[in-house]
């Protein structure tokens, strides 16, 4: 008989490094917000990566990927690290992650880059040139040179590769899907869509270029569309981020823009990601394993507890989205930092502390209107 309570399964997969670390705190951040919103969360953990390798098991196992197929949505937190740099191509803790996204089928994702008043210090950045940053990249994220034709010939006597080739390709219809989710999100948002490629040298990009205008053109004439230079959209990014409402872009420019975005508020630890568009969505923070600082308690959960909130919003349960995102701002205002944030004044605190706090804000009585409304504006277009 049904309870009439919303059950969601979610599939956990806290990888290798800081993964686990930072999972651990988002999953106490949702199982707040599950509470005080009425709604169950079923978490099923499941090896992957490093971890799956040190198990005895595929990288990606079976029955990680079933599980994951099964779920109504997985949270991810990094794969990857030193220990695993000299196994196998196939057997690379990475080839997880990129086979996880194929087999789901989340060809769209997006990755927003926020700057609120209280972490404008935190960037390399002059405040006044970050201040009020509020861009999505959108990056396709199943096609492109990742899954493109590969090679690594072993000519060499000794065995070594002597010759290595990856092809950057798409069809027109990987474009058109993932172009026409980059402009129904700008209309929800700024109407600006900034489409990023190498048209001046790569065919693959001219192709990318026309496809974008195309689909500009026949179905979203009320967003203002303009194409950028890979190189010159990098630079624009950090002279002038603000212009930017939402960027368009393929698989490996798109890795590489977001890291450089993950300037603007300081910290790659800032940044979440959600990947949609296929059987079941995949959230995950933008940061790697950073196996450097692994058990130290230097982790920033922010950006995991952050996916959680693209997962709320995925999910359709926006109030409790909106709580853990007005937590997330009431802690950094409240001056809570990490360490990869900290500047002199900066109330420091580990881990486990900052998710603690957010989680306690989460559980906590009804929010200010005021609070509820910068929260909506901020992140309902998600
Ligand atoms: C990312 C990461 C991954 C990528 C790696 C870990 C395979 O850098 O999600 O940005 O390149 O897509
Ligand atoms: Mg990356």
């Amino acid at each position: 008989m049904s309870t009439g309570k919303r059950i969601y399964r979610l599939a956990l997969l806290p990888g290798d490094g800081i993964g686990p670390e930072v999972t651990r705190e988002a999953v106490r951040v949702l199982e707040a917000a599950a509470n005080r919103f009425g709604f169950v969360v079923e978490t099923h953990e499941h090896p992957v990566g490093g971890a799956a390798l040190a198990a005895g098991l595929d990288v990606l196992p079976a029955a990680t990927l079933e599980a994951c197929r099964n779920s109504d949505a997985v949270l991810l937190g990094a794969v990857g690290g030193p220990t695993w740099d000299h196994v196998s191509p196939e057997q690379r803790p990475e080839r997880a992650l990129l086979g996880l996204r194929k087999e789901l089928g989340v060809f769209v994702n997006l990755r927003p880059v926020v700057v609120s008043d209280s972490v404008e210090s935190a960037s390399p950045l002059r405040p006044e040139l970050v201040t009020g940053v509020d861009l999505v990249v959108v990056r396709e994220l199943t096609g492109g040179i990742y899954f493109g034709a590969s090679f690594e010939n072993p000519t060499c006597d000794d065995g070594r590769v002597d010759q290595a080739g990856n092809v950057m390709e798409y069809t027109r219809a990987e474009v058109e899907r993932v172009a026409r989710e980059a402009f129904k999100l700008a209309r929800r948002r700024r109407r600006k869509v900034t489409s990023v490629d190498k048209a001046n040298v790569l065919g693959v990009s001219r192709l990318w270029r026309d496809v974008v205008s195309s689909v500009h053109a026949a179905e979203f004439a009320d967003v203002e569309l303009q194409h950028l230079y890979v190189d010159n959209a990098a630079m624009q990014l950090v002279r002038n981020p603000r212009q930017f409402d939402v960027i368009l872009t393929g698989n490996m420019f798109g890795d590489i823009l977001s890291d450089l975005a993950g300037t603007l508020p300081g910290s790659l630890g800032m940044l979440p990601s959600a990947s949609l568009g296929g059987t079941t969505g995949l959230f995950e923070p933008v940061h790697g394993s950073a196996p450097d600082i692994v058990g130290t308690g230097k982790a920033n959960p922010l950006a995991a507890i952050l996916s959680v909130v693209m997962m709320l919003d995925s999910l359709h349960e926006s109030d409790a989205s909106a709580a853990v995102q007005i937590a997330v701002a009431a802690s950094l205002a409240a001056g809570l930092r990490t360490a990869d944030m900290a500047k002199p004044g900066a109330h420091l605190v580990t881990t486990r502390q900052m998710g603690a706090a957010v989680a306690r804000q989460v559980a906590g009585d009804s929010l200010p209107d005021d609070q509820v409304l910068l929260a909506e504006q901020l992140y309902s277009h998600l």
